[in-house]
């Protein structure tokens, strides 16, 4: 909650006079103060300008995401509903049931019922295309988030952007907090072959989250020596890989046929693409005597997120580590480019507070958090 604030107060100076900083080291710094960037009146009640441009259009927002029950959007759903009070936005957020016609039609009733810029959090990421013609048809800002549309897509509309992070940056980051484990712990080599070997938890299938984060933890190993860069290696190093699509219960039940079909003495480690699948293979884990304090039934399982239940695991010393995914800056940003947008402001960092690349995209960078550094981010 401290987060939201000071970022919607963030956000408020930003728009209104002049830069300054917050104390959040995982904020992307606000613009130095420029006096000739336009300046947004995020006042309504403040006396008109005499003559009276877009940028007094209050904004209205018509958000989906694409499923509520999901623990990683619903913190960006939070920060989207605490930064569009501070800026004075209405915005509206659809649950698309993690069905793709139902988020169509809703986009169609947002549209109908007039909203002037649209965020939205695809179901299928392919389906970016149809959300952006009924936006061009109707000249509405559209800002996609946390499922990337594709380069064509992108490149197509000049009122289009996306905001998310890198995935391949979080795939290298959780694959070197176990290199790191594996340097401070030899033990963890319990066959002694100076390889790991580990099973993965995928996110879902076609997701760049889960695609990237897949091969670039896995790369992580392999150029620290620890596994063998082939797709041949499925016994030597990659034990066990299938999707859970994010779900803890479905990793708890993947994780729990790997303990039986592989054995818990010859898994050395686990890899989740998010918390909540990382969650769950420790259900697994803990109800076979694992990670519940005995040094000697332990086998280190790393997530992405840092959410609330992860980092409450860590602190019992269940989970190994995670990868901030700054569900506050990804939503406050979202919400930033469509007040923005809204209002006809061009989308750059002085308006919105965050760097904008190729002038559509919006980056937010991840953070390693292991026991070291987690308490920050609780
Ligand atoms: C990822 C996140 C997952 C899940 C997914 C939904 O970025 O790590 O936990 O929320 O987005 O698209
Ligand atoms: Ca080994």
């Amino acid at each position: 909650m401290k987060k939201f604030l000071v970022l919607s107060l963030a956000l408020l100076l930003v728009l209104s006079v002049a830069a300054c900083g917050t104390p959040d080291q995982t904020t992307p710094t606000p613009p130095a103060a420029d006096p000739t960037a336009p300046v947004a009146p995020v006042d309504p009640t403040a006396p008109a300008a005499p003559d009276d441009g877009p940028a007094d259009v209050a904004a209205n927002i018509g958000s989906c995401i694409y499923k509520f029950d999901d623990t990683f959007m619903t913190g960006v759903r939070n920060a989207m509903t605490e930064t569009a009070a501070g800026l004075g936005a209405e915005l509206d957020i659809q649950d698309s049931r993690n069905d793709q016609p139902t988020q169509n039609s809703q986009v169609e009733a947002f549209i109908t019922k007039g909203v002037n810029a649209l965020a939205i959090n695809p179901v299928d990421r392919t389906a970016a295309g149809s959300i952006t013609d009924l936006a061009r048809a109707a000249g509405l800002p559209v800002v996609f988030l946390n499922r990337e549309p594709e380069e064509p897509v992108m490149q197509g509309y000049d009122k289009i952007w996306y905001v998310g992070a890198k995935a391949e940056e979080s795939g290298t980051m959780s694959g070197q907090i176990l290199v790191d484990y594996w340097q401070a712990n030899p033990s963890v080599d319990k066959n002694g072959d100076s390889k790991l070997q580990y099973v993965l938890l995928k996110g879902e299938q076609g997701h760049q989250d889960a695609e990237l984060r897949t091969e670039f933890s896995q790369k992580a190993l392999v150029d620290a020596g620890l596994a063998i860069d082939s797709d041949q290696n499925l016994d030597e190093c990659l034990l066990a890989i299938d999707s859970a699509t994010w779900d803890k219960p479905k990793a708890t039940d993947l994780m729990n046929t790997w303990i039986s079909s592989i054995g818990l003495d010859k898994i050395e480690a686990v890899f989740a693409n998010n918390d909540d699948m990382a969650l769950g293979a420790l259900e697994a884990l803990k109800a076979n005597g694992y990670n519940t304090g005995d040094a000697s039934k332990y086998i280190p399982v790393v997530g992405v997120d840092a959410t609330a239940p992860a980092l409450e695991s860590m602190s019992k010393g269940e989970l190994l580590g995670t990868v901030l995914n700054d569900a506050v800056n990804q939503g406050a940003a979202t919400v930033a480019i469509a007040n923005a947008a809204a209002k006809g402001l061009e989308i750059n960092q002085a308006n919105i507070g965050y760097e904008v690349t190729d002038g559509k995209y919006i980056w937010i960078p991840y953070v390693k958090v292991t026991v070291d550094n987690y308490t920050q981010f609780q």
